[in-house]
């Protein structure tokens, strides 16, 4: 069954977002449903319980359909985790027909020839990318479709991941009653809701920096160069803390969140004292913005030194225009985008999710970047007439049973 708008849901590590949205004016992206609960069943992205990680879907879908009393029955879903690997690939036809015209087919046929040398039975293939097509030897050609010429050479980008990882993370949307319409990769639809065109020309390095992963993108001349998943983020720093300030891990999240900042050179106010709270809820000691920020600045630091390794080794680093572009709940930490101008040498800005209207302001944040991108995917896709759902049966008795189900455990 079909449903009248977009459900996406951004499996992340720490948090799991569902967003309802359809078309609106002027093609934006309007939102009428959100649901937004902790993850449980994930790590670094990849899943790793099947029973938390479905009742986490679960949860994070009623709780957008609610308000509107909507019923979701399929799902546009990310895929991350560090099993995510980005090659390039090329592949080369010879142009068939007598007047040596390039057609659609031909196009097509140059990028099935560069997949089928570049994956593994092992791996599935996420996203093809195209960069550029050689025209005899005519090269950085867009839309070769129209050209003539005797061989045409296909250049891609390839993101492929775990077929068993692919495979868990279906098993958990089928679990919860619900249907596949697609999969994307999470950092690429992250990308899509944040960064500008223009950006995208004269080069930029794209960081999603959330709780377990840090995702990277090179995008120079409009193309993708390389994707990157880091298992490090935002969670590490928490569990930093903890360890630092010997708190549990809900109040080092509460202290980052409230009084963190990685680039202690920032913090003017050293006096005020911060009450450290115990499992017991009792105030046991205190501590001060500069000590939180010791602790803070060197994760974060290495979190940036990584990804700058990344950049640098790939030989683009000198062609990146627009400069570096964070989002993900981690790029919120007060200093980060200080911090950041210090380590990559160049500008850095806080990207949040664009072209969308309805719902209050507070989905205009970095946290939402996934999950808009996801909910303007599955837009485009649903209006291209090739889409065709991964898995479109839904189960509408699985979901019911869950639900009385849930409804009685909360009383009892
Ligand atoms: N205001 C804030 N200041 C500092 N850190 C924050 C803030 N808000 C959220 N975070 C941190 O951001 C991280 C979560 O970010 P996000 O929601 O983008 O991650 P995720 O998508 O669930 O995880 P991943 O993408 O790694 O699978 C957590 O580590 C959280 O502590
Ligand atoms: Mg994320």
């Amino acid at each position: 069954m079909k449903d009248d708008f977009v459900t996406a849901l951004d499996l992340g590590t720490s948090k799991t977002c569902a967003l309802l949205g359809r078309k609106g004016e002027k093609n934006k992206c309007e939102i009428i449903g959100v649901g937004f609960i902790p993850t449980s069943g994930l790590r670094k992205g990849a899943v790793i319980d099947l029973r938390k990680t479905t009742t986490t879907i679960e949860k994070a879908v009623e709780k957008a359909e609610r308000p509107r009393n909507l019923t979701a029955h399929t799902l546009f879903v990310n895929i991350g985790g560090s099993h995510i690997k980005g090659i390039n690939c090329q592949g080369a036809v010879e142009i068939s027909n007598k007047n040596q015209e390039i057609l659609k087919e031909d196009v097509e046929n140059s990028i099935k020839v560069a997949k089928a040398s570049s994956v593994s039975t092992e791996r599935e293939i996420i996203a093809t990318i195209p960069q550029e097509y050689v025209v005899d030897t005519e090269s950085e050609i867009k839309k070769p479709e129209g050209m003539f010429g005797r061989r045409l050479e296909a250049k891609i980008f390839l993101v492929t991941g775990e077929k068993n990882s692919i495979q868990n993370v279906e098993r958990c949307i089928s679990g919860a009653g619900f249907g596949l319409e697609d999969i994307h990769l999470g950092v690429l639809a992250s990308a899509e809701s944040v960064l500008t065109q223009p950006e995208k020309e004269i080069g930029a390095f794209f960081l999603d920096i959330g709780g377990g992963t840090t995702d990277t993108i090179i995008y120079l001349k409009g193309v993708i160069k390389a994707i990157n998943i880091l298992p490090v983020g935002g969670d590490h720093i928490t569990n930093d803390l903890a360890i630092g300030l010997r708190v549990p891990i809900a109040e080092s999240e509460r202290l980052k969140k409230e009084y963190g900042c990685c680039l202690e050179s920032l913090i003017t106010d050293h006096k005020l004292e911060i009450p450290l709270i115990d499992s017991m809820g009792r105030v046991f000691s205190k501590t001060g913005l500069a000590s939180l920020a010791e602790i803070i600045e060197p994760r974060m630091e290495e979190i940036f030194l990584l990804t700058k390794r990344i950049l640098n080794r790939s030989s683009y680093s000198s062609l990146i225009g627009a400069g570096v572009v964070l989002t993900g709940g981690t790029s919120l930490l007060k200093g980060a985008k200080e911090l950041g101008e210090k380590i990559f040498e160049m500008p850095v800005r806080i990207g949040r999710p664009r072209n969308i209207i309805g719902f209050e302001k507070s989905i205009y944040n970095p946290i939402f970047s996934t999950a808009v991108g996801l909910l303007q995917y599955g837009l485009r896709r649903r209006e291209a007439r090739e889409h065709i759902p991964r898995f479109p049966q839904n189960n509408p008795l699985v979901r019911f049973y869950k639900k009385v189900r849930r409804t009685f455990s909360d009383f009892f």
